[in-house]
């Protein structure tokens, strides 16, 4: 009579075990204090701006009202998961105005590469804040920051606790610009596929130092499909025979994917030689691709016409670019965005709308595009079960 009750309440904790440890393994979210980003314009919400110039209206108008340091015509990928680990939008680190650094920075500057370039921002557009220089502007914010926190007061309002950079989310956006270079400085798709390895040891000796500074997170874009993009179909001569039925170019998009398969094998590598960090590869390029490629069933259309630009078959002229001016049969005509931003996919040739980086981080947010399928909220488990 006595032994029942027991077995059964033995049985009764086995079966709450089962199902607590589930949860507790797998289903519990991550508690991110912060997020460090590290990219190009993709994710630039400030950086070039502050150092050389605000990017002009229209950009902004969607959602800001103004021009708030995006090439976009609102809120940007980085901006909606900073939204979607409960954090506020992130302030440029070269941003010395206003700015609060207490939940994360961002050291991604547009036209930045992962490689150093060798011509200056004027000459190519290329941004001289490469990677490596993000990574050490991020050495000195780790320690400049503790040194200012420790002194108390207002610093204590504006950054990171100390134990925030070992929680944070690490995530990257770059790499499309080290493609885009390579050919606009005349290489041969042969000549920038070699370049990948050289790329890719790169972008590893920088998160290898963040690993090395606690970082345990890392959530990594692969590269979007720039051959779709009119700022490339535009200035680089393509045949018609290499134009697949979306209207993309299809040798630059083989050489974006190419990149992705050794970013994908580089992230493996990280994974094997970092134990401790958790990495997650998303595959940006496939959710950018078939929104481009289903447009229409997605409520977008013109899905390679520039929403803000001006001329050509991709409304986008490379000489003057969005917000600009320009002279038209002896007037001045300035180069505004179209009617409904809201439908369209391309913001102004290089970059993309609100409602497209709204659409692409809807389907990454979930884990459906991510290796291992991990939603962003729960990015700082290592496996998925
Ligand atoms: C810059 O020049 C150096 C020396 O010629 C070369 O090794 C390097 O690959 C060049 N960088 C790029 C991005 O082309
Ligand atoms: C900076 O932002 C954090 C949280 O978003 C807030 O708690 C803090 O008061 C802000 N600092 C200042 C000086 O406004
Ligand atoms: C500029 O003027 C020429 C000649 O009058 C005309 O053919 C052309 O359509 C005009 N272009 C624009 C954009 O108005």
């Amino acid at each position: 009579m006595d032994t029942q009750p027991r077995v059964s309440s033995t049985f009764f904790i086995l079966l709450s075990v089962l199902f607590t440890l589930r949860p507790v393994l797998g289903l519990t979210e991550c508690h991110f204090p912060a997020l460090f980003n590290f990219g190009d314009s993709n994710s630039d919400t400030g950086g070039l701006s502050a150092a050389f110039g605000q990017a002009p209206p229209p950009n902004g108008e969607s959602y800001f009202g103004a021009p708030a340091g995006r090439y976009s015509d609102g809120r940007l990928i980085v901006d909606f998961i900073a939204k979607g680990i409960g954090l506020p939008y992130l302030d440029a680190y070269l941003d010395s105005v206003g700015t609060n650094f207490t939940h994360g920075a961002n050291f991604a500057t547009a036209g930045s590469t992962v490689r150093k370039q060798n011509t200056t921002l004027s000459q190519s557009g290329f941004s001289p804040f490469s990677l490596d220089v993000q990574s050490w502007q991020f050495d000195q914010f780790i320690t400049r920051s503790q040194t200012a926190y420790k002194r108390g007061g207002v610093f204590k309002e504006l950054l990171p606790k100390e134990d925030y950079f070992s929680g944070a989310l690490y995530t990257f956006d770059i790499g499309q610009n080290d493609l885009t270079s390579g050919y606009f400085s005349g290489l041969t798709t042969d000549e920038v596929i070699a370049s990948i390895p050289d790329i890719l040891n790169k972008f590893t000796i920088v998160v290898q130092n963040i690993y090395r500074q606690g970082g345990r997170s890392f959530w990594i874009h692969n590269t979007g499909p720039f051959g779709c993009l009119p700022y490339v179909l535009d200035r680089l001569l393509i045949k018609a025979a290499q134009v697949d039925p979306v209207g993309c170019a299809t040798p630059f998009n083989d050489v974006a994917q190419q990149f992705n398969r050794k970013l994908k094998e580089t992230v493996d590598q990280l994974r094997k030689d970092l134990p401790l960090a958790a990495f997650t590869y998303v595959d940006i390029y496939s959710a950018k691709y078939s929104l481009i490629h289903r447009a229409r069933k997605y409520g977008f259309e013109h899905p390679l016409r520039a929403c803000c630009g001006y001329g050509g078959a991709y409304n986008y002229n490379q000489q003057v670019g969005c917000g600009g001016k320009i002279v038209v049969n002896g007037t001045e005509v300035l180069v505004k965005s179209c009617q409904n931003p809201s439908t369209r996919i391309i913001w102004d040739g290089v970059h993309y709308t609100q409602a497209a980086n709204k659409w692409v981080f809807d389907q990454i947010v979930n884990g459906a595009f991510s290796d291992p399928p991990i939603p962003l909220k729960k990015a700082c488990r290592r496996e998925a079960h």
